[in-house]
């Protein structure tokens, strides 16, 4: 079941529906962001029907008190949450004194185009007898500027008296249910003419949170004179006005946004927007664009996987591509990638598992080793925290959080902020992964042995030793799959678990660290935990099993449902969900996937065969994984259906939730799911190899990546190239056989599974 508003297009997302019922989800669609602010593409003009107006600006966030009736030792003290900011997009517009309101008035010749190439917004329609066509962008080239052009025209021969007043309002609310009140104080503000702004602060709070505070000023270009500007307790605003003829007039609201995250206080926050927008007013808009736009193919000249025979998935990694990209370009260390970017409220914007498990294997590919390490720093700078969270449940160690802006756990589902702990293990395993891939252990020695061994110390403290079987256990967690809570020996928490003490172990033999104060007691410990860590297995089926009680549920497929259960998370009680063996997102399988080099063919093929068959992918994170899965085991239908599923799964609203904001961070699935999946590009032991196969529907597709120095474009049609661009020549392995790469090297391509 999918819906499918945008027509397919290689680069460009478009409609020209204004479409009411689907309102929601067109805005997500058509988000735009800068890693510094960005916004749903809701409409800046009046549409007084259901919408959801969202601004977001990154590291701006509220600590919101946790709310429950019964209070538990160890809950978070607050729930942090990504806020609506100041909506500095506003404007009202009036032809012939009537007012424009999109939700009411009869619209015409309505169009909406997202050039992912450029990063620009383009949308069109005309009322009465007026054409105005906005081209809107938030710049990558001066995060501070978001610009918006309306270009207006008679559409009937006859001329008009236009006017449009251009607001800054702080009046703004989340969608979420916690808040009820209002999370923002205006410090100041004018209205002048030619310019306003409003400095807002996020109000206090008792958790020791600093405030933000957020300056957007706004100053204007065109063809409109200005006749009036004004100011209220919450909004201020300019109002221009033009007689519209056949002649296109223009007009031009250019925003700036400085916050407190840059500045120090009110005052420089303030005089750096002032001087900002001066700056801006120097450059006439062509070449702001052109600055903008060039920032944006620079990006593509890496990153772009071109797929040819197939438009719609082309469409998909592209999408998907440009919204990590519009959340998260490394720029900022501190910063990270929230689930939502600046496309919604859910999942509080903040910093996930997901960032290490499923965006780091891109970044180290598409971006220069420094945007991982700065990931992998941005949760060393927050050890202290880690180390307070662990605390709190009364454990040793690091516990990394669940949810966060600062380190401290900020989630308050208890059988997710005390129980899915599994997240502790992909904080350690990026931290490999990183220097697997970049084959440099300078960070690894240094701050990352600080990491893993407080998450070893965690992990040591958290697990318990059954008399019984004279094994060590986990109980009392909650596995990736969420459908499941409160389970005893999760397979996958357990093998994490066993790893990070075995890999933390053997990176303190080759780089002693005695600054660490680790005892020889400790050592021994970790050594036996890995030695006698119990792992559940089904000699029958021979295979791991998800968590000791799995096998004795009502095991069936997801196809012995209805159509109609799906998605379960809609449809049926949690109760129902949690008794059922339907599994949200890969968990056993997340396991065969991170180690993949321990497993053989046939042992993933039987846990493959076993769970995909019960898994729902409710969760956006699961296809990728099972794509990649399935590519290597043979299975091109199912990956191929997979890569369709993570490329296409908000555009087509597969989970039909995109509504409340893009899945940010499962949008390195469709890229991981070619690269890691189709290509089969893998760095098992540090040898860098391909095992491509292309899919049947698509006639070619190529990707460069970034490893170790060197820049490679691999290509797969007929045959697969694979091209040295930079950096000195290098040893890979392509279907097995060992090939030096010196600049070319062509193979014929192998059929699937050969
Ligand atoms: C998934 C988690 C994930 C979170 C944020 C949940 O639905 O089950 O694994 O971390 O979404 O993306």
């Amino acid at each position: 079941m999918y819906t499918r508003i945008m027509e397919v297009d290689p680069w460009v997302i478009k409609s020209t529906t204004l479409d009411k019922t689907h309102k929601r989800l067109q805005e997500s669609l058509t988000s735009l962001g800068n890693g510094y602010m960005g916004a749903r593409g809701s409409f800046e003009e009046r549409y007084s029907a259901d919408s959801h107006l969202g601004t977001y600006i990154a590291g701006v966030w509220f600590p919101d008190k946790t709310r429950v009736g019964w209070w538990k030792n160890g809950y978070p003290k607050y729930f942090g949450k990504a806020i609506n900011a100041v909506n500095f997009g506003k404007v009202a517009i009036f032809v012939d004194n009537q007012e424009v309101d999109l939700a009411e008035n009869e619209v015409s010749g309505f169009s909406v185009a997202l050039d992912m190439q450029t990063g620009v917004l383009r949308r069109t329609f005309t009322v009465f007898g007026v054409q105005f066509c906005l081209t809107k962008f938030f710049s990558v080239a001066q995060k501070e500027l978001a610009l918006m052009r309306w270009d207006v025209v008679s559409a009937d021969g006859k001329s008009h008296h236009v006017k449009i007043e251009s607001f800054i309002d702080a009046d703004v609310k989340n969608e979420d249910a916690n808040y009820e009140e209002t999370f923002w104080q205006v410090l100041n503000k004018k209205a002048f003419t030619g310019g306003a702004h409003i400095a807002a602060q996020t109000v206090a709070n008792p958790f020791g949170v600093p405030q933000f505070i957020v300056n957007a000023q706004q100053s204007f270009a065109g063809d409109f004179t200005e006749t009036a500007h004004r100011q209220s307790d919450w909004q201020v605003s300019n109002t221009f006005e033009a007689e519209v003829g056949e002649a296109v007039k223009s007009f031009e609201k250019r925003v700036v946004v400085t916050t407190s995250r840059d500045y120090e206080n009110l005052d420089a926050v303030e005089a750096a927007g002032r001087a900002l927008i001066a700056d801006m007013e120097q450059t006439g808009f062509a070449d702001l664009l052109a600055a903008h736009e060039n920032g944006w193919r620079q990006r593509w000249a890496i990153a772009d996987v071109v797929i040819e025979g197939n438009d719609a998935a082309q469409q998909g990694i592209r999408f998907n591509l440009f919204q990590l990209f519009s959340t998260y370009y490394g720029e900022d260390a501190r910063l990270n990638i929230g689930p939502k970017g600046f496309t919604g409220e859910k999942y509080g914007g903040a910093t996930y598992w997901d960032t290490e498990a499923y965006a780091v294997p891109l970044y180290l590919s598409l971006a220069e080793p420094q945007v991982t390490e700065n990931l992998l720093k941005y949760r060393h700078n927050q050890l202290p925290q880690a180390q307070h969270n662990a605390r709190e449940q009364g454990l040793a160690g690091a516990l990394y959080p669940m949810v966060t802006f600062t380190g401290i756990e900020c989630h308050n589902e208890w059988e997710i902020t005390f129980e899915e702990i599994h997240r502790n293990g992909a904080i350690a395993y990026a931290i490999y992964n990183y220097t697997n891939y970049t084959g440099d252990e300078g960070y690894l020695a240094g701050e990352g042995l600080e990491v893993l061994v407080e998450i070893a110390r965690f992990w040591a403290d958290r697990v318990h030793y059954s008399q019984r079987h004279g094994k060590y256990m986990i109980h009392g967690v909650t596995g990736p799959n969420e459908y499941e809570n409160n389970i005893n020996n999760n397979w996958y928490t357990n093998t994490l678990a066993a790893w990070v003490l075995g890999y933390t172990k053997a990176a303190l033999d080759k780089y002693p660290r005695p600054d660490l104060g680790i005892s020889e007691a400790e050592l021994d410990k970790w050594a036996d935990i890995v030695a006698n860590m119990y792992y559940p297995y089904d000699e029958v089926l021979d295979v791991f099993v998800q968590h000791d009680g799995f096998l004795d549920k009502d095991i069936r497929p997801v196809s012995a449902l209805s159509p109609d259960d799906l998605p379960l998370n809609q449809k049926w009680s949690w109760d129902k969900i949690l008794r059922s063996p339907f599994i949200k997102q890969a968990d056993v399988l997340q396991g065969v996937y991170f180690f993949g080099d321990r497993f053989d063919i046939d042992t993933k093929r039987r846990n493959f065969d076993f769970y995909e068959p019960m898994t729902v992918h409710e969760s956006s994170l699961s296809a990728s994984v099972h794509a990649i899965l399935a590519a290597e085991l043979g299975k091109e239908e199912k990956a191929v259906e997979m890569y369709e599923r993570t490329a296409r799964l908000d555009l087509d609203n597969y989970n039909n939730d995109t509504e409340d904001g893009l899945h940010i961070t499962s949008m390195t699935g469709s890229w991981l799911a070619i690269v890691q999946g189709f290509a089969q590009m893998k760095t098992w032991g540090g040898t860098l190899s391909f095992a491509p196969f292309l899919p049947q529907a698509w006639t070619a597709y190529a990707f460069h990546i970034n490893y170790r120095g060197r820049l490679l474009k691999v290509s797969v049609n007929k045959q697969v190239e694979i091209a040295l661009l930079k950096g000195s020549p290098i040893a890979l392995e392509v279907y097995g056989e060992p090939v030096q790469l010196e600049s070319v090297y062509t193979t014929a391509l192998k059929k699937q599974g050969a």
